[in-house]
């Protein structure tokens, strides 16, 4: 059989991409289509007194306004700790004002601008308090963290061994604390829905990572059953973790469908992005390492506070890798939430790997100054040869050869490690270096293969492409199980009427989706063959199955390929149209639990560690930094990311998750920052102009690879995931990249060159 995966395939919606063909959620065409336009609060905290809506209402072809005067009942979506809304909130059904930027309502008009211009015309009188809009706030105003609630200690928290024993033993100690800012996604793509009512039957055409969770969630507020809401998302351009859940915005569009009787679309404007789905929470970490004069570490302790709203409980969990990443017998784990009077936070890629391995790889960076010690070889020093916490074999480790093989391709041996040692004429040089890793999540899926009689394939699964690559992935998929080739390989995604899948959230997509395909695509063969092997006209006839082979949409004895006939012939003979399949994977360990939740729109997350293994994806990032002496502008000139996460099933589509993930985690490190007036507790970077994200001119010279490596445990497969790896532990290289050109350690990302002054 002709290995189709593996290949570099370029993307199959590429084409359509580039020539306008692909509809995202706002390009769909509809007749009476009417446009939403959402105001929001300009306080962060009090109540609404008034709001007067005569004027908008008024207004050159608006249709309707929908406020929390008016607004139907809305059912609340029960979130916790992890469901499908973005935080307990629900839209319009109260006059507190929780957060700035908090949705007040909507205008729908005839035309954008007519909506746009009447939304100005709305007046809002508040009652307004003081508000602490910030995790940095909260904390010079010596307000108290809250422990976390108890679903959430058992996800997040973690103990082993006694650290106080530990720390005495210790004859070296970090203790510092880091802390990391607020952070926005900035898809390319706004969030968009597009929402369509016929009768009780509600389409929504929504940007989103989780067409079921949406369906679930929005069902669930207006008091449908899932079967009358409908939700097509064929392709989403970014969400990096702003699309997980349902948001206000959703809802809205579908509510003032109704009202006006007309398709409304909603489109949030770029300011809007900034209010409205969610953020990268800030953190504060304090971390204390503790390790012999030979840089074995006997204790480590990673603290996290964690800014959240005052309407949910969502947690970005920093410490999540640190009981797994090094070997060291005493560790204590622990997050707390800062509740505060800002908009609620959500996943942004690697939640809270990113900020936390940041802190962590920071201080391991710190230690071997401390010691003395070449980064590398101190973490080698405390290799975990299996996983610390659980105890369980991993299902596959490189990480040693990341660190090796990367360290080569950099040039790691020429490195000085005296901090401000190396320069290149004016600039001062820096070399930094930082493990990367991200856990193999895993969710129960389907798929459904149909199999035509005139020779091509059509595989269908609910899912989602926000820009990985899953139609070109799962077309590989199904083309290599059924032995065609991929051009005769249609994939279909994006509707709930499709079969059941996961967000596509904690990169998981491939593992678990293609799972579902791979298996519907090997049972839709296996029913031609069956077909084939019973038929006494096919040459086939009286045959194994396992002595067939296919290739080409060809079926053929693999001991003398001359017997065989296509695909096509043999379903035409029984007078089908079509073969088809329809399967259902489960992750090993998963249960009917996990099944019934995933097919009910609740996100059955399976962890890395099930009863036997410990799955990771495994990295290694090289950082080189060139420091003007004077102005202190740090550019990256070169970076090399090493990493092992199982099968590569396109290294191009793979290699450009890593290579954005690496970008993001460099932007982390140099660039993002969202900040807040604290008098207000408005936002001040609600734009691309002011929130920095890179441009071209600001990256450069970044390589990367993936080692060989093979996992017969996480799934199928054998795939790993490539989706988020990237951006965890990049911004440490950074930093300790920064530190060992100047000898000046930034502790609170991002490191603006103020911060170096
Ligand atoms: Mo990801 S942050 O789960 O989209």
């Amino acid at each position: 059989m002709s290995a189709v995966t593996g290949r570099p395939l370029e993307r199959v919606d590429g084409r359509a991409k580039v020539t306008g063909e692909a509809h995202y959620s706002a390009d769909i065409p509809l007749d009476r289509l009417a446009y939403g336009v959402i105001f929001e609060s300009t306080i962060s905290k009090g109540r609404v007194v008034q709001i007067d809506t005569q004027a908008a209402e008024r207004a050159a072809g608006v249709f309707g306004v929908i406020t929390h005067l008016n607004a139907p009942k809305l059912f609340k979506v029960n979130m916790f700790p992890h469901g499908p809304a973005g935080e307990s909130l629900v839209p319009l059904q109260q006059d507190t004002i929780y957060y700035s930027g908090q949705h007040l309502g909507i205008v729908i008009a005839d035309t954008l601008e007519r909506a746009t211009y009447a939304a100005t015309l709305i007046d809002v009188t508040y009652e307004e308090q003081t508000p602490t809009a910030t995790l940095k706030d909260a904390l010079e105003r010596k307000e108290e963290p809250q422990a976390l609630p108890a679903p959430l200690v058992k996800q997040s928290n973690a103990s082993r061994g006694d650290l106080p024993q530990g720390l005495a033993e210790a004859i070296v100690r970090i203790d510092q604390t880091y802390s990391t800012s607020v952070n926005h996604h900035n898809p390319m793509e706004p969030s968009a829905t597009t929402a369509v009512w016929d009768d009780d039957q509600l389409t929504l055409y929504d940007a989103t990572q989780w067409i079921f969770g949406v369906r679930n969630a929005v069902a669930t507020m207006l008091g449908l059953s899932q079967e009358n809401v409908r939700i097509i998302s064929h392709f989403v351009g970014g969400g990096f973790g702003c699309k997980c859940f349902t948001w206000s915005h959703v809802i809205l569009a579908a509510i003032a469908a109704k009202q006006v009787n007309r398709p409304v679309k909603v489109v949030l404007t770029r300011e809007q992005m900034f209010t409205s789905v969610g953020y990268r929470a800030s953190s504060s970490q304090h971390i204390i390492l503790g390790a012999t004069r030979e840089g074995v570490l006997t204790a480590i302790s990673h603290e996290g506070v964690l800014q959240t709203s005052k309407v949910a409980n969502y947690l970005t969990p920093v410490g999540l890798l640190t009981p797994m990443l090094y070997a060291c017998p005493n560790l204590v784990v622990n997050h707390r939430l800062m509740h505060v009077d800002a908009g609620t936070p959500t996943q942004m890629r690697a939640p809270g790997e990113a900020p936390g391995m940041y802190a962590l790889e920071s201080a391991m960076d710190e230690l071997a100054y401390a010691l003395k010690i070449d980064p590398i070889e101190l973490r080698l020093r405390n290799y975990a040869e299996s996983d610390p916490q659980s105890g369980r074999p991993w299902s596959s480790k490189s990480l040693a050869d990341c660190y090796r093989q990367g360290a080569e391709r950099f040039g790691w041996e020429r490195r000085n490690q005296e901090p401000g040692s190396m320069h290149d004429g004016d600039y001062l040089l820096g070399w930094g270096m930082a493990t990367a890793a991200y856990p193999v999540y895993r969710s129960p899926a389907a798929a459904r293969v149909k199999l035509f009689a005139d020779g091509h394939a059509l595989a269908q699964s609910g899912s989602h492409e926000i820009g990985t690559g899953t139609y070109t992935v799962m077309t590989q998929i199904a083309a290599e199980a059924l032995g065609l080739p991929p051009e005769r390989v249609q994939f279909a995604l994006g509707d709930t009427l499709l079969p059941n899948t996961p967000v596509t959230g904690a990169s998981r997509t491939v593992g678990s989706v293609g799972s579902a395909v791979l298996k519907a695509a090997a049972s839709a063969r296996s029913q031609v063959v069956q077909m084939a092997i019973t038929d006494h006209l096919s040459p086939l006839y009286g045959h194994l199955e396992g002595q067939i082979a296919a290739q080409d949409g060809r079926l053929y004895l693999e001991h003398d390929p001359s017997q065989g006939e296509s695909y096509g012939d043999i379903i035409a003979r029984h007078h089908l149209e079509f073969v088809e399949a329809y399967e259902e994977t489960l992750p090993r360990d998963a249960d009917e639990t996990d099944r019934n939740k995933v097919f009910s729109g609740i996100n059955a997350l399976r962890g890395p560690v099930d009863s036997k293994y410990a799955m990771y994806n495994f990295g290694a990032h090289f950082a080189e930094v060139r420091i003007d002496r004077s102005l202190k502008e740090v550019r990256v000139t070169r970076f090399v990311g090493a990493f092992a996460t199982g099968r590569i099933l396109n290294p191009k589509t793979a290699g450009s998750q890593v290579i954005g993930g690496i970008i993001m985690g460099i932007s982390m490190a140099l660039l993002e920052e969202t900040v807040t007036d604290s008098q207000t507790g408005r936002l001040v970077t609600a734009s691309l102009a002011d929130y920095h994200v890179p441009v071209h001119a600001d990256i450069t010279g970044i390589e990367t690879f993936f080692l060989e490596e093979h996992d017969p445990f996480v799934n199928p497969l054998g795939a790993k995931s490539v989706g988020e790896i990237g951006i965890v532990g990049s911004a440490a290289a950074v930093a300790n990249a920064i530190y060992h050109a100047t000898g000046k350690r930034v502790r609170d990302l991002p490191i603006v060159l103020e911060k170096l002054m």
